[in-house]
């Protein structure tokens, strides 16, 4: 046998040190660095033998097949869209998100829908529990097979005797491999199971799905170095007390990163949301104050987005000002620009802002909606329950233009809005006759409009 190796890694990061130190020298986190035991192995864990290790050469890029990229779309629509279209052959993609959100859900809500023979790997629940997972979901596919284990040689044995289409792995944090003596988790686990299964896909052309834990502060548990080695990195969140969970990509080698899917859950699993301006809206019965409709983009799909605001006379000397969905130093910079340039006295006041459905939005067109919120809070007046908002706040309170602006427009005016605020600086084509669009071009104009 080899050597034994020993290499310091840190836990945060994944920097490699030759000797233990106190503090990581490049995130410098304190009391991070651990050594782990590396036998770098003679051989490796995916096809052995030489004579398999193809040599490749260089080529035009006209002479290159560009047939084989085609990707297959799975059965699940949010899942092809953030993607970019479908699964690229040979890909390997990460997906990452708090515990309980519903990783292995939705990966195994996949895997019983594809009609490819689907080999899932879990190193987290027994079958047993797989099954009753699955009949939860209840889809049904022959072809998908389940694998409990956690050596990646073992796994590897399977694989070479089943050839799956598709491999799904929960979770990479899982995996250990014989040639590494750290334990399951660690960095140089991680980093030697993840290249391992990498070079699985190159060479066979089979798309790999890893899923990944992530650490407290919503990075994926493990080196840096792993996001970079996949092609993909998918982003699973949402509130858990909510029902709605939102699939991003962070990186994607073959598509673009601004898609968003939308998924809801249920008792029998994740469903699909093609429709989310209609849900993320409530149909109130009767007017309340507070509360606008913001014309948002998520990536390509415009949202409909309703925002809550209220506004009370502070009780302690100090005034809150708490927002959930939404930026709260953005919120302090909307409610200076409505005190400077409008006169609003909101200094003793509390403020809270709440963006409904629990999510999250970046989008800046939903500035005006966050103002028309707060004013009509502010003086407890309701707002008409068809009108919404698309525009940007600038900090001398002049409202800017957004983005694709007719998408936004055709969009409420599809569910149902008879006027939208937008800036009267934004240029479009096509004025639709079905929606009265009302162009402002500083705040006050949206005061006189409004009270
Ligand atoms: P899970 O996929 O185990 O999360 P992760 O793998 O990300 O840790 O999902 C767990 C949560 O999903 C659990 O709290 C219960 C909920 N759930 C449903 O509401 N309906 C369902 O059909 C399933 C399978 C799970
Ligand atoms: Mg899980």
């Amino acid at each position: 046998m080899a050597k034994t190796k020993t290499t310091f890694f840190c836990q945060n990061c994944g920097a490699q040190f030759s000797k233990w130190q106190g503090q990581c020298t490049s995130c410098r986190q304190w009391n991070t660095i651990v050594e782990e035991v590396i036998q770098k192995p003679q051989k490796s864990d995916w096809k052995s033998d030489v004579s398999n290790t193809k040599v490749s050469k260089p080529l035009k890029i006209d002479e290159i097949d560009g047939r084989l990229e085609a990707r297959f779309p799975t059965s699940d629509n949010e899942y092809n869209r953030v993607l970019g279209g479908g699964i690229v052959p040979g890909s390997v993609i990460l997906i990452g998100g708090e515990p309980g959100i519903g990783k292995s859900t939705l990966m195994l809500q996949l895997a019983l829908k594809f009609p490819i023979k689907t080999l899932y790997v879990s190193g987290e629940e027994s079958q047993k529990q797989i099954k009753m997972r699955a009949e939860r979901i209840s889809n049904k596919n022959n072809n998908c097979f389940i694998l409990t284990e956690t050596n990646t040689q073992n796994i590897f044995r399977q694989i070479e005797e089943l050839e799956p289409d598709i491999l799904i792995v929960d979770s990479i944090q899982t995996l250990h491999s014989d040639y590494i003596d750290s334990s399951a988790g660690s960095i140089s686990q991680i980093k030697e199971c993840a290249s391992d299964l990498i070079r699985y896909a190159k060479e066979t052309s089979t798309p790999v799905i890893l899923i990944g834990h992530i650490t407290k502060d919503g990075n994926i548990a493990g080196p840096k170095i792993l996001e970079h080695m996949v092609d993909t990195v998918l982003q699973f969140e949402g509130d858990r007390n909510h029902v709605f969970r939102i699939l991003r990509a962070q990186k994607n080698r073959f598509g673009s990163t601004s898609e968003l899917g939308i998924y809801e859950m249920q008792g029998s699993g994740l469903r699909e949301v093609s429709d989310p301006s209609d849900i993320l809206l409530s149909r109130k019965e009767e007017d309340l104050s507070g509360s606008a409709v913001a014309a948002t983009l998520e990536g390509m799909r415009p949202l409909m987005i309703e925002i809550q605001a209220l506004v009370s006379t502070a009780v302690y000397g100090t005034p809150q000002r708490s927002a959930t969905g939404f930026n709260a130093k953005r919120l302090n910079m909307l409610l200076a620009v409505l005190e400077k340039r409008a006169g609003f006295r909101l200094g003793t006041k509390d403020v809270f802002l709440n963006v409904t459905g629990g999510i999250t939005v970046d989008d800046p067109a939903i500035d005006l909606a966050v103002i028309a919120a707060i004013l009509s809070s502010n003086e407890d007046q309701p707002l008409p329950r068809d009108v919404c908002f698309a525009a940007e706040v600038g900090l001398s309170g002049e409202i800017r233009p957004v983005q694709r602006v007719e998408q936004r427009i055709l969009e409420a005016e599809k569910l149902g809005f008879s006027k939208i605020f937008i800036s009267k600086y934004s240029k479009f084509h096509s004025p639709k006759e079905g929606i009265q669009i009302i162009k402002l071009g500083r705040i006050e104009d949206l005061v006189n409009h409004l009270i």
